[in-house]
């Protein structure tokens, strides 16, 4: 027997208990003629009183060694409040060596002087660590909260393949060659979405799945080129029923997990949010929206700002508590075309020192903004996109730099009405904004032959705290419409023919109306326990190259393996 209680378990009540305990050692404290251990497993820490004598000659202890011990359960002389056993130890009787250990590369404590690279390399050693072992289980309670929500709600968990074809969704795939059929080549799947989409044609009312994705690309803080969707799909709905059922659901989850109520998400068109925060992901935590001032600089006539495209302000309210900061901060900023104003506490007006900017426009725009002494104003002027691109930016820098984004809440927002299309210039030819399955709003398909930037399509995205958590859409379920878009993505017929025909010979046999969405699982755990990376919720995560420097993947291959799979 290894165990009769775990390392995490034992407390005051079970004081003169026998007991056996296994773990890795991870501490050991010399006292002359008594050895003090800590000894550890998944559940927690106990502390062991040792004779030496016990501990025979040539058997040498180690930190991470594994023992069982055997010994009685007395009450601690000076109790550690700091854990959960800490008022009990285990007096040992008999002791035995398991395992032995190499000295670890880094130490194993919840403050690790283990960087990055070393901890990656070692992950196995990184995951006996709390940060990383507590990470893995919020991770599972998570998952394990969402299936049971899905499932309730009458969706049906079903696999789909991963070796399949590639299909255009934006990143390029992996590719895996064939030994048996020469020259050919499987995709990993980048998503089920044709796979889901042909489960409703098959009738199946509701799907979801918890689903690796693989997708060729440059990996950062949120993004590994293997990553894990909560990817859903449901018949006979439209935006409005997609919306309502998934805001309801990451409500639960962030109740169930968080303990958090969230508020209503508020819904923003596509080119409101560029608008008004110059991004299709803003982060609303903080407020500060851009005011356009063209119609005011006109009417004021401010010269040299009346002619310009665009014109865009934000104000800072009681920028004073950071007063100090403000002008190491402004210098930082990279862009020709801004001006600022600090209206300082005593009420004078302080502005960078444009010459268009005197006392009078100054206080114009104090009035306009209702600035009281304390806030600090900052525009931006010049050609629309970038402008607002750049003041953009420059919002969520003064955001960063001044403490302004809250971890602890979370502002969740559905951006809807999601052009369909955008120019690629490299090929020039128009590109799917979300995939070729979307669906166009019905009004705006007419626009496809004379000005296709400007359809609207089903898509929605729900970004929280700025980041995109999740993205879906209502789909195409009619073959003409499919077929017409297929054309203007640039699909010759034979194309569509030879990567999508399956897909347009299902439309043949009554596609019912769906639509769907995925979610990040790694993004939405690692935004919910407020952390940096999502690598730290991976167990066996790759590197910022796309590299598993544990196992050294990727990896060479031998001639004779190149040579089977037909590839020299
Ligand atoms: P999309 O490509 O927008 O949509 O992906 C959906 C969500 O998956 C997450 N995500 C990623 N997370 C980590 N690393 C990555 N490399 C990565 N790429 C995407 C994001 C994103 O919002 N089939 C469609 C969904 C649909 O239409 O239903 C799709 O895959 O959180």
């Amino acid at each position: 027997m290894y165990r009769t209680h775990n390392c995490g378990e034992l407390r005051i009540k079970d004081v003169g208990k026998e007991v056996i305990l296994s773990g890795w050692i991870q501490k050991i404290r010399n006292l002359g003629s008594l050895l003090f251990m800590d000894i550890r497993d998944y559940f927690g820490i106990t502390q062991l009183m040792i004779s030496k004598k016990l501990v025979k000659k040539n058997f040498l202890l180690g930190k991470e060694f594994i023992i069982r011990i055997r010994g009685k359960v007395v009450e601690r002389f000076s109790k550690n409040n700091n854990i959960p056993t800490g008022e009990i130890e285990i007096s040992v009787s008999h002791i035995d060596l398991l395992n032995s250990s190499l000295p670890t590369p880094f130490t194993i404590e919840d403050q690790t002087d283990g960087n990055e690279e070393i901890r990656m390399i070692y992950r196995y050693l990184d995951m006996r660590r709390n940060p990383i072992k507590n990470n893995l289980i919020i991770r599972h309670n998570l998952t394990l909260e969402i299936r049971n929500f899905l499932s309730e709600n009458g969706f049906l968990e079903i696999e789909t393949p991963v070796l399949i074809n590639h299909t255009p969704e934006g990143a390029r795939s992996f590719v895996v060659p064939s030994r048996i059929h020469i020259d050919k080549f499987y995709a990993l799947a980048q998503s089920p979405q044709l796979f889901k989409q042909l489960l409703m044609i098959g009738g199946i009312d509701k799907y979801f799945q918890i689903v690796k994705c693989f997708r060729d690309e440059d990996s950062r803080s949120d993004r590994q080129i293997e990553f894990t969707q909560i990817d859903c799909e449901m018949s006979f709905v439209e935006v409005h029923d997609v919306l309502v059922f998934f805001e309801n659901f990451i409500k639960h989850i962030f109740k169930k997990i968080k303990k958090i109520q969230l508020d209503p998400f508020p819904c923003i068109s596509y080119s409101n949010a560029i608008k008004i925060y110059g991004t299709d992901s803003p982060d609303i935590r903080f407020g500060m929206p851009f005011i356009e001032l063209n119609d005011l600089v006109k009417k004021k006539d401010i010269n040299f700002l009346k002619t310009q495209e665009l014109v865009i302000g934000i104000k800072i309210k009681k920028y004073h508590n950071i007063y100090d900061k403000i002008d190491f901060f402004l210098k930082k900023i990279e862009n020709d075309n801004f001006f600022w104003i600090k209206y300082l506490c005593d009420q004078t007006l302080l502005s960078s020192n444009q010459s268009f900017l005197n006392k009078k426009i100054l206080e114009i725009f104090v009035k306009y903004f209702k600035a009281i002494p304390g806030d600090f104003l900052f525009f931006s002027y010049g050609k629309k996109r970038k402008t607002r691109e750049k003041l953009g930016e420059i919002r969520l820098k003064i955001a960063d730099f001044f403490n302004l984004k809250n971890s602890k809440i979370y502002q969740p927002l559905w951006i809807t009405d999601i052009p369909l299309l955008k120019w690629d210039k490299q090929f020039k030819k128009y590109k799917s904004v979300h995939h070729p399955f979307t669906s166009p709003k019905e009004e705006d398909i007419h626009l496809l032959k004379t000005n296709p930037k400007k359809i609207r399509s089903k898509s929605y995205d729900l970004i929280i705290n700025g980041i995109e958590i999740g993205s879906g859409s209502i789909r195409i379920h009619n073959k003409n419409i499919q077929n017409f878009i297929f054309k203007h993505l640039g699909f010759s017929q034979k194309e569509i023919e030879s990567k999508f025909g399956f897909f347009i010979k299902a439309f043949e046999y009554g596609v019912p109306p769906h639509g769907g969405i995925a979610f990040g699982l790694d993004r939405l755990v690692n935004l919910m326990e407020e952390d940096k990376n999502i690598k730290n919720f991976i167990a066996f995560p790759k590197n910022n190259y796309g590299k598993d420097v544990m196992i050294n993947a990727p990896s060479f291959l031998e001639k004779e393996k190149l040579k089977e799979l037909h590839l020299r």
